[in-house]
């Protein structure tokens, strides 16, 4: 049965190169660039405690159902949905989650692309020492970066061809070497980052700001941003891990490794918040900045650091290849599943998805220049694929995986995929699985899409 299949498409060497390629996936532009904006958009220590509660109440066990359909389907998300669904008798509308995880991530990976450009152009600006020292100065070099559509263009298509290239490669091949050296690597550098922050910077009220809850400023519409949010950081809810996972040997355990990415990467983002809040505070830099939050506040302190020119140009190397270990993993389960149903090469399929993104990219882009004018809803086009990959497709991604999981799936299918079923662990994750996860997300949806006020009303009259 399951546990005998064998993947098309490779297999990683051991668990460790699993836990690495994971980590790669889930650590990237969503720990060091969004979480520390979103949280200076949202309120700050109310909306972190919000967020680290969504990662381990229901990410972490959505992660472990998504790779687990992975490793049992060994193939791409929707062929793997179409073939359990088919095992258990079920409808063969479920491969409707992997249809909506294709278009989530072509929609991510347009506009994570640009972001990944903005740090490749922030390698060059270390190099050439353009990184400003003040806070003025500081905005004026990124403005001069987002204003300018050629630039952007350049940098997206760098970083887009950088993609393209490992996953034409076979990401079992491509992706093992990077990440073992690169992912530590960047943990040490962050961690460098965070005691120069702490000690240059305001120290008391980045803390104060990230870790005193103040309830009052969490809104209800930051809810469903939070929940977003761990789905982004964690890579969940578009079957970029189910593709991992079916790449999974089946001796690896799935919690215990779900447990390890989920740790690791909470850490990251604390880790950037810590590194970014303390120049913020220090520098008068508005928390609510936006997404250039990031870009603005760090090169500040490279370009008052000794040795910043270096540091910078290293940190931004790593924050590059962290978004490029993210990019692949949002690109690869489109490309398998081309690979699989239209028989053509890896090459080639990795080439026409990758050219589809790279133009959808060119209109998210245009949003912060030549097309800033339209802005349907108060959101321009950069805007609008954010908020939807990530605040509506993401959570529903993810409470379909719950729920086809949590209620559909046989006990036999669970019982072989987690090696037994007796463990207390295991009933805590299937008690989070099949009510907390799919509750906690409806809710969340209901509360701020205002559909709240709809159904009171509702049963009040
Ligand atoms: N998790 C990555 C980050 O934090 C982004 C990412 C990679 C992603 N693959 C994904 C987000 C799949 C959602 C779904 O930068």
């Amino acid at each position: 049965m399951g546990s005998t299949r064998e993947s098309l498409h490779g297999q990683w060497s051991s668990k460790w190169v699993f836990i690495l390629a994971a980590a790669g996936s889930a650590v990237g532009l969503g720990n060091i660039w969004r979480f520390p904006y979103v949280t200076g958009e949202n309120g700050g220590g109310a909306f972190v405690l919000v967020y680290l509660v969504c990662i381990f109440l229901i990410g972490i066990p959505v992660m472990i159902a998504e790779l687990m359909i992975g490793r049992r389907g060994r193939r791409s998300p929707i062929n793997a949905m179409r073939l359990l669904a088919s095992e258990d008798g079920l409808s063969s509308g479920w491969t409707v989650i992997g249809y909506m995880g294709i278009f989530s991530g072509f929609l991510i990976l347009s506009f994570y692309s640009v972001v990944a450009g903005w740090s490749l152009a922030y390698i060059s600006y270390s190099v050439s020492g353009d990184l400003a020292s003040d806070l003025d100065s500081s905005r004026a070099v990124f403005e001069a970066l987002t204003s300018s559509a050629p630039r952007l263009a350049f940098w997206h298509t760098l970083f887009m061809c950088l993609v393209i290239f490992v996953v034409s490669n076979g990401v079992t091949r491509g992706l093992e070497r990077a990440v073992k050296i690169l992912m530590p690597l960047l943990f040490v550098s962050l961690i460098a980052m965070v005691i120069y922050a702490l000690l240059v910077g305001d120290a008391y009220k980045a803390l104060t700001y990230l870790f005193y809850p103040d309830f009052s400023k969490l809104s209800l519409d930051a809810l469903i941003v939070a929940v977003g949010q761990a789905f982004f950081s964690l890579s969940l809810g578009m079957g970029a891990l189910m593709i991992y996972g079916s790449y999974l040997p089946q001796e690896v355990s799935i919690p215990s490794t779900s447990v390890i990415v989920g740790l690791v990467d909470s850490l990251v983002a604390i880790l950037a918040g810590l590194a970014i809040f303390p120049i913020v505070f220090g520098y008068g830099l508005e928390v609510s900045e936006g997404p250039g939050l990031v870009f603005v506040s760090l090169a500040i302190a490279f370009a008052n650091m000794p040795f910043g020119d270096i540091f910078g140009f290293v940190f931004f190397m790593l924050l590059s290849i962290a978004a490029w270990t993210s990019a692949i993993s949002l690109l690869e389960p489109v490309v398998a599943w081309l690979i699989e149903t239209k028989d053509w090469s890896r090459p080639k399929s990795s080439l026409l998805s990758g050219g589809i993104i790279w133009m959808m990219g060119l209109a998210a882009l245009l949003s912060f220049n030549e097309w800033s004018e339209f802005a349907p809803f108060g959101k321009n086009i950069f805007d609008w694929a954010e908020f939807v990959s990530t605040s509506v497709l993401l959570p529903a991604g993810g409470l379909l995986i719950s729920i086809f999981v949590g209620w559909r799936l046989s006990m036999f299918t669970l019982s072989e995929e987690l090696n037994g079923l007796r463990s207390s662990l295991y009933k805590a994750w299937y008690v989070l699985v099949k009510y907390l996860a799919p509750l906690g997300v409806t809710l969340v949806f209901i509360e701020s899409s205002g559909l709240r006020g709809v159904i009171l009303g509702f049963f009040a009259s």
